[in-house]
C-alpha cells in the first residue's frame, strides 16, 4: 500500500483497551463485525456506484473467511472499509470491538493485498522487520524472527537482496513475511497470492493455514479461485454485483487448519465444498451459463 496513513505493515494487537461502542460487549470478542455497510462512490457527471450495500458480516475470533464473487463486486472495497483505507458512506465496522479507525491506530492487523507495496530502498529482510522495528522489538529478537520468517515464505537466500531484484512472486512472499511479523490476531488479504505460481499458490496456502493454526489468527481472505477459497476456510461468504452485496455463506468443514494437509485436496468433502461455493455463485451445474461469472477462476 502506497498510502502514508496505511498499516502497510502488519502489528500485534495489544488487548483492546478503547471503550466499546454501547450494547457490544459481546462484539470485542469478534475479530470484524460489520453492520448495515454500504460505500457509494460518486460517479462522473453526478451518477454513483453502489458498491456495497446492506453488508452484515461477522468473523469469529480465530475463524478463517473468504470473501468471493465476480470482479467488481465490491471485495476490495470491504476489506479497504475493514482496514480503515476508506469509510463506509453507512453503517458500523468494529475490530476487536473498536472502531475501525481506533483498529488502524492500534494496528490490530496485518494486511497483505495483491501489489506487495515493499519500500525499494530496504533490503528483503529490513522490510520484513519494519514492523518490528516500530514497534521498538530489540534487533537480536528482530533477527531471529526475520530469519524464521525467511524460512517459512522459502526465501532465506535472498534476505540482502533489494526488491527490485526479486519476481513478482518472491516479492508477494516478502509482503505476506511482513504480514506475520508480529503475529496479529488479524490478517486481512486482498488476493495476496493471485500473483504466485501455481506450485509456490499451493505451497503458501498450506503454509498459510499452518501459520493460522499456530497463531490462532482470523483471516480476512479475498480470492477468486473456489478451491483456494474452499481449501482455506471455515466459512465462504459470496458476494454479488450491482450491488456488491452477500448473497450465500456457505460453511466448509474440512476440519481444523492444522489437519488440512495436500491430500485434502484430493478429498471428497474437499470437493463437495467446491460445488456448494461453484453453485453458490453460479446456480447448478445444469445451468448453461455455470461458470460463466466474470472474474472467478473455478479450476
Ligand atoms: N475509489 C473508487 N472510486 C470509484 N469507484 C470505485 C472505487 N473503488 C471501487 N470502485 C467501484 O466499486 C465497485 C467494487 O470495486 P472493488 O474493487 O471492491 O471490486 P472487487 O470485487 O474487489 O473486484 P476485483 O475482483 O476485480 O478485484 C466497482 O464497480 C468499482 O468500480
Ligand atoms: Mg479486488
Amino acid at each position: 500500500m502506497s498510502s502514508p496513513s496505511s498499516p502497510s505493515t502488519a502489528a500485534s494487537a495489544p488487548e483492546p483497551t478503547s471503550a466499546t461502542p454501547a450494547g457490544s460487549g459481546a462484539e470485542a470478542s469478534e475479530a470484524v463485525v460489520v453492520r448495515g455497510v454500504e460505500r457509494i462512490f460518486p460517479g462522473a457527471k453526478g451518477s454513483s456506484v453502489t458498491a456495497l450495500t446492506g453488508i452484515d458480516l461477522t468473523v469469529h475470533a480465530g475463524e478463517f473467511v473468504s470473501l468471493i464473487g465476480p470482479s467488481g463486486c465490491g471485495k476490495s472495497t470491504l476489506l479497504r472499509l475493514i482496514a480503515d483505507l476508506d469509510e463506509p458512506t453507512a453503517g458500523d465496522i468494529r475490530v476487536f470491538g473498536r472502531t475501525a479507525q481506533q483498529a488502524r491506530v492500534d494496528q490490530a492487523y496485518g494486511i497483505a493485498f495483491q501489489q506487495a507495496g515493499l519500500l525499494p530502498w530496504r533490503t528483503v529482510a529490513a522490510n520484513i522487520e519494519l514492523p518490528l522495528q516500530l514497534h521498538g522489538v530489540a534487533a537480536a529478537q528482530r533477527r531471529s524472527r526475520v530469519a524464521e520468517l525467511l524460512e517459512l515464505v522459502g526465501l532465506a537466500d535472498f534476505s540482502k537482496h533489494y526488491p527490485d531484484q526479486l519476481s513478482g512472486g518472491m516479492q508477494q512472499r516478502v509482503a505476506i513475511a511482513r504480514s506475520l511479523a508480529e503475529q496479529p490476531r488479524l490478517l486481512l488479504m486482498d488476493e495476496p497470492f493471485g500473483a504466485l505460481d501455481e506450485m509456490t499458490r499451493e505451497r503458501m496456502q498450506t503454509e498459510l493455514l499452518r501459520i493460522r493454526a499456530e497463531t490462532g489468527a482470523a483471516v480476512v481472505f479475498v480470492t477468486h479461485s473456489i478451491p483456494e477459497a474452499v481449501y482455506l476456510s471455515d466459512r465462504v461468504v459470496v458476494m454479488s454485483p450491482r450491488p456488491g452485496r452477500i448473497t450465500d455463506e456457505i460453511d466448509v468443514r474440512l476440519g481444523e487448519a492444522a489437519e488440512r494437509g495436500e491430500d485434502l485436496r484430493e478429498d471428497a468433502a474437499y470437493f463437495e465444498g467446491v460445488t456448494a461455493v461453484r453453485e453458490a455463485l453460479h446456480g447448478p451445474a445444469t445451468a448453461p451459463s455455470a461458470g460463466a461469472a466474470r472474474g472467478v477462476d473455478v479450476r
